[in-house]
């Protein structure tokens, strides 16, 4: 989507041209061991400057073909119209996850995935965003009163606090409110533990090992999964035995029939709680904490925000109403999602032959999508790495729908699309009516993406009281 003139002219008049940090972008090709390195330590920075031009990057490691799409009409045509065969995800990502997922909707594919979607999906739907909207408030303005005790010039990782809030917000969403609170730390120390012992990178898969040979994680990542996997088999039970919250995603799970008209097994109950847990909080975290350190850094936008809040809100806390009338918070939140896009890489494996641009694709390829890439690509954005949310200003023409993917598209697209911007855009609005973050001075930032896209391992800022 190109930049309107207007904007482009208040920008230049204003002075601001903020380039936020992305990683370095090779222009001499990379050797084998290199590219191993950045495979492990930061996979959106394998990207050479000449690849973000490329509609279609074809590549092969040993016996597996590599398609690196690039393109709108690619990604239509992959996981839109040939989502029967492009529907897999890689065997690294199931290698990674199925321990801690099981058969989770996230992991699964063909009927599985299809009966686990039509049970999951409507529980989560936009539609009943309004519904989770109360405990979105309340947490936030939990969050609000513990950062006003703090008080001014208060140190804070907010990558960590946007972490907690999120993961507070999905907690009891999930298990509902009481319940919620109990269990949100214990269930988050097992996600990152196991997230700190297991290899995101299968090679054994990349050199072509089938699928069957079993994969060896450390008994570090099993403690912590039999943790989750304890926590919330104990949650279950208590449903079972009538002690739950009937509204909470586990009680609503318990009603869900998937496609073919069936009940949940309590196993598939459990993984695919998890599935939200894990798809529904670091997300949103990640996009919170980019999105204060963007704000951070731009006057202008800064000033259009505060500009909106008090117009819009006057000291008074939003709720879901709001939300159509805060359209630079959300303008914010979208052009955030455009420069750090939570999931950084969308990676399938070809169940059958396919085709991608003319070129023959064999059963078992890989295809990739980074969105990261994509959402910069000269040729479809004008001032790609800039920080320009008017781009996603009311009244601008919105994005093609395949060009902007923070939450993928096609069947498999995210379906806690409303929930995860309504919840950004909320706390968004909430905190930043009465504080400023300022990052703390020498602090770098750097795009690193592990299976999600963050800003370092932290995010030092300062707080500061407005008004
Ligand atoms: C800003 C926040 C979020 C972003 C950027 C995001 C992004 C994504 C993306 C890109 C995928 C597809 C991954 C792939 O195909 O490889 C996905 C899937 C999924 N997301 Fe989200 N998500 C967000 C929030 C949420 C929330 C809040 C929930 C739950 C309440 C959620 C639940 C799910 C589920 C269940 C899937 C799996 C869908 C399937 O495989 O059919 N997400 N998300």
């Amino acid at each position: 989507m190109q930049l309107s003139q207007a904007v482009h002219a208040e920008i230049e008049a204003r002075g601001e041209s903020f380039v936020p940090p992305y990683p370095h972008r090779r222009t001499v090709p990379a050797g084998f061991w290199e590219l191993y390195r950045l495979f492990r330590e930061n996979m959106i920075a394998t990207f050479s400057a000449a690849d973000y031009h490329d509609p279609l990057i074809r590549a092969r490691y040993v016996t597996v073909d590599l398609f690196t799409i690039n393109d709108p009409e690619l990604v239509k045509s992959c996981f839109q119209a040939q989502h029967e065969i492009f529907q897999a995800k890689t065997p690294q990502m199931r290698h990674a996850l199925r321990p801690l997922l099981g058969d989770g909707l996230f992991v699964s594919d063909r009927e599985l995935w299809a009966g686990r979607r039509a049970a999951v999906h409507p529980i989560i739907h936009a539609s009943r965003t309004r519904d989770f909207a109360p405990i979105m408030v309340e947490t936030i303005e939990e969050w609000r009163g513990q950062w006003a005790a703090l008080g001014e010039g208060a140190s804070l990782d907010v990558l960590s606090e946007m972490a907690q809030l999120t993961a507070e917000v999905i907690s009891r969403t999930i298990f509902g409110r009481r319940l919620g609170r109990e269990l949100t730390g214990e269930v988050v120390r097992g996600f990152s533990d196991y997230q700190a012992h297991v290899d995101q990178v299968d090679w054994l898969s990349l050199i072509g090992l089938p699928d069957w040979v079993p994969r060896f994680q450390g008994p570090a990542a099993h403690r912590a999964l039999r943790r989750v996997h304890r926590v919330i088999d104990d949650v279950i039970e208590r449903f079972a035995r009538g002690e739950g919250d009937e509204t909470a995603v586990i009680g609503q799970l318990f009603k869900a029939r998937d496609g073919k008209g069936r009940k949940l097994s309590r196993r598939a109950i459990r993984n695919e709680a998890i599935v939200i847990f894990m798809a529904g909080h670091e997300t949103t975290a990640n996009t919170l904490a980019w999105a204060w350190y963007l704000v951070s850094q731009s006057l202008r936008v800064r000033a259009q925000l505060h500009a909106e809040l008090d117009a819009e809100l006057g000291g008074r806390s939003p709720g879901f109403d709001d939300l159509r009338r805060l359209g630079y918070t959300r303008a914010i939140i979208e052009e955030t999602l455009r420069l750090y896009p939570p999931v950084p890489i969308l990676g399938r494996q070809a169940l059958a032959e396919g085709e991608i641009g003319g070129h023959r694709v064999r059963k078992g390829a890989l295809v990739m999508v980074s969105p990261f890439m994509l959402h910069r690509r000269p040729e479809i954005w004008s001032m790609p790495d800039h920080f320009v949310p008017e781009r996603f200003g009311p009244g601008m023409p919105r994005p093609g729908k395949y060009a902007y993917i923070p939450f993928a598209i096609g069947p498999r697209i995210c379906p806690g699309l409303t929930f995860g911007l309504s919840e950004a855009i909320l706390t968004l609005a909430t905190l930043a009516q009465h504080f400023e973050l300022e990052l703390e001075p020498g602090h770098a930032v750097e795009a690193k993406c592990r299976l999600t896209l963050r800003p370092g391992d932290g995010l030092p800022m300062r707080l500061r009281l407005r008004g």
